[in-house]
Order: structure tokens, then sequence, then C-alpha cells
């Protein structure tokens, strides 16, 4: 018999956004540019404080650094969480590598395998494989494109609660949706952890990103002193600083058993890259108006995004709040067939769109088979060819749909 690979390798999900890659790479091969809506890379440049610290560098040795992560990174980390209004000491963070690791390491020590988490759908597909290696299982909250993809009404929340219930996990603002919660909607979410004695865990790494600073949408469960027990939150870098590739992100928690079991994971895998968090400790220092700017650039896309979209027929669309994604309901049938189709059989004036279809962002079976998910990670210029492409394909699809 031949030798197998374990039940979790067999099981693990693949990337539902990467599956269409060859066949954009085939597109290219014949000449076509892809402008890419579909993966959640920034192109903005790195701040240059980061980059031009490097040429600093005077080590001899790239050694470990602490578990923790780099003392004098950690200090620019509590400056910026302090500026914000956060009041956290050292011990409250550990650097990880990337929000991935920190994703990870907060289902891995506030569940218990077989335990399930309430997450709502769609959600950051990377959950399931996460929560796949720690051995818990994902309740979907099913939410609607025609809400914008706000919570539904707590009961609906509540029904899904049972005894293996251990946690709720929220993306604020979320990937893939660009909701921004609001005050009102967390504190429901917050009553019920309270009620039923569960983990509220905050994946936050696109916190920067809230296009509406009213007082009425939620920026950050550190907020929140008051039930600091039962929150932990997962940043990164990545967005932030656009340092995707610094592969940097840290668990945030005012509850000392949840660090010192991230610790202690944190110093089995000894350390997080040494470089990268100098690098980013600089990124800290650029001046007060840089993500300000960085935000203002992202709005002009979300702007343009959904303009666009607003002016496609039968496309439902809410305006996205934050993050650097949205996810309209098209008039077609199959959004993977189509988004397939766009890279295999549509280009105008040599160009195509590639977008993610946004059944892979579900839990739920037959959920989302008629939306994308568009990231606005491209110039204004090209996000306005892109969108124009996208309606022309969509015209056309229909048109041959119907033929
Ligand atoms: C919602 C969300 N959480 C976490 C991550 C992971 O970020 P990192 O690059 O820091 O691992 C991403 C990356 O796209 C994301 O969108």
């Amino acid at each position: 018999m031949p030798i197998q690979i374990s039940e979790r390798g067999q099981q693990m999900p693949a990337s539902p956004i990467r599956k269409l890659v060859p066949f954009a790479d085939e597109a290219k091969r014949r000449g076509t540019h892809v402008y890419h809506l579909n993966i959640g890379q920034p192109d903005i440049e790195s701040p240059d404080l980061a980059l031009s610290s490097l040429q600093r560098l005077e080590r001899k040795v790239i050694a470990y650094s602490h578990s923790q992560g780099e003392p004098g990174y950690i200090d620019a980390l509590l400056g910026y969480y302090n500026k914000l209004g956060f009041a956290l000491e050292r011990p409250h963070i550990n650097v990880t590598t990337g929000g991935s690791e920190a994703i990870l390491f907060s289902l891995l020590v506030t569940m218990n395998p077989g335990e399930e988490v309430l997450i709502p759908e769609p959600f950051y597909t990377n959950y399931n494989a996460f929560a796949r290696v720690a051995g818990v299982t994902i309740r979907p909250i099913t939410t609607r494109v025609e809400d914008g993809f706000h919570l539904p009404p707590s009961a609906d929340m509540e029904s899904l609660i049972g005894p293996k219930t251990r946690a709720v996990m929220l993306c604020n603002p979320s990937n893939p949706t660009g909701t921004v919660y609001t005050r009102e909607e967390m504190d429901r979410v917050i009553a019920l952890a309270e009620k039923h004695n569960l983990w509220l865990l905050c994946d936050e790494v696109y916190r920067e990103f809230v296009f509406d600073s009213s007082a009425s949408s939620y920026r950050s469960l550190l907020e929140r002193t008051d039930i600091a027990e039962r929150v932990v939150v997962m940043d990164s870098i990545s967005k932030r600083y656009s340092m995707c590739g610094a592969r940097l992100g840290c668990v945030v928690s005012r509850n000392e058993e949840v660090m010192a079991a991230v610790l202690k994971l944190a110093q089995a895998r000894l350390s997080s890259p040494q470089v990268e968090q100098w690098m980013a400790q600089a990124a800290h220092a650029m001046p007060d108006d840089y993500l300000p700017s960085v935000l203002e650039e992202y709005r002009q896309r979300r702007d343009v995004v959904y303009t666009a979209l607003q002016s496609m027929e039968g496309v439902t669309c809410r305006q996205p709040e934050g993050a650097f994604y949205t996810i309209p309901e098209l008039p077609i049938d199959n959004a993977e067939t189509f988004a397939k189709w766009l890279l295999t059989d549509f280009s105008y004036e040599g160009a195509t769109v590639m977008v993610a279809p946004a059944a892979g962002f579900y839990a739920t079976p037959g959920l989302g088979m008629q939306q994308i998910r568009i990231a606005f990670v491209l110039e204004v210029n090209a996000l306005k060819k892109a969108m124009t492409l996208l309606q022309r394909a969509l015209q056309t699809y229909q048109d041959t749909q119907m033929s």
C-alpha cells in the first residue's frame, strides 16, 4: 500500500482565490493584460522609513529575536495603540509571523478541538484552514448582500449557539465584504458573548480603513476594557503599512492567561523575522498624516468601484464601509463560471479582469453563487479601466448566455 498523508493534510481546503490562477497565467501568455481585482495585495508603496532602515543595517548576524517580539518593535506597537487611545502594556502584545499566525494562535489558545466558533459569513477563507488545524468547527452566521452584510437579529445569532460554542470571531472592517460593524451590532455580539460566556476574537487587520468615521462605526474591541478578559484581537501590518511580505502581525489581549499561552506557542516557533521587525519599527515613525493619506487613496478607489457597480444593470451592492473589498451580486447564474470565462474567453482592447468567485467565502453550500469579491488594490485609473471591462464583460456574457 502506498504511504498516505494525514487526513488533516488531505482535508486542508485549497485557496478558492487562487484556483483561477492557471487561467490568468494562460491569458497573460496569450498577451492579454489581466487587471487583478482578485487578491488583497495592495499596490501602495511600503513606507520609505521602513525601506531606508534596511540601508542602516549594521548587524553581522541575523539572529533570532525574542519570542514575544523585538522590544523596540513592541514599544512602537504600544505607541501606535496608545495613540488610538487604547491603554496597553508590554505583556498585552505578542508579535507574530503575520496576522495569519495571530489567528492560528488565538484559536489554539482559546478553543479545544471539537468546539465551535461563530463567524459571520462570507468570511476570510483562510479561517477555514486555521480552524481545521485547530480542530474547531466554524458555525456561520449568514449575512446578506441586501443588508450590506451587517449582522442578523440577535435571536438568529443566539439560535446558533449550542453546548460546544466557545467563541465568536469577527473581522472588522471585514474582508471580504467591506462591512464595518456599528456600535449597536457590536454591543449585541458582546451581550451574547457575556450571556453565553464566549470568547470574542476580532481580526482588526484593516482597522485604519474605515471610510465613514461617524461615531456609529466600531473601531476596535480594544476600547472595551470592561470585557477585556474575553477579548483577543488579531492584528497585522500587512495592509496598514502595505508590508505584506514582512510577515508581521500580533496578538493583543489584556487576558494574562491568553498571553502566557500565546507566548508558549511563540517560544515553540522561536521568533518572528528580525529584520522585518526593525523595518516595521521604522514604519511606525511615519508622520501622523501617513495613514490618513493611505485611507484617502482607498476612499477614492472605493468610490470608483461603487459608482461603477451602481451603474451596472441587475447588480446588487451596498457601499463598502471599510477595508478594500466589496461583494456585489451579479445578474448571472454562476460566478465561478463567469470568473473563469473572463480569463479564457473575454478580452477587450487586449485586456481582461480577474475577480474572486464569492462562494468560497461562505461556509454554507450554495450561498454566494452569483457573487464575486472585488479587491480595490489598483490605482484609480487602472481601476476605472478594470471596472469598464467588467461592465462590458457582463453585457457580453449575458448576451452569449441568451444566444
Ligand atoms: C481579514 C484578514 N485577516 C488576516 C490576514 C492575514 O494577514 P497577514 O498577511 O498579516 O498574515 C488577511 C490577509 O489578507 C486578511 O484579509
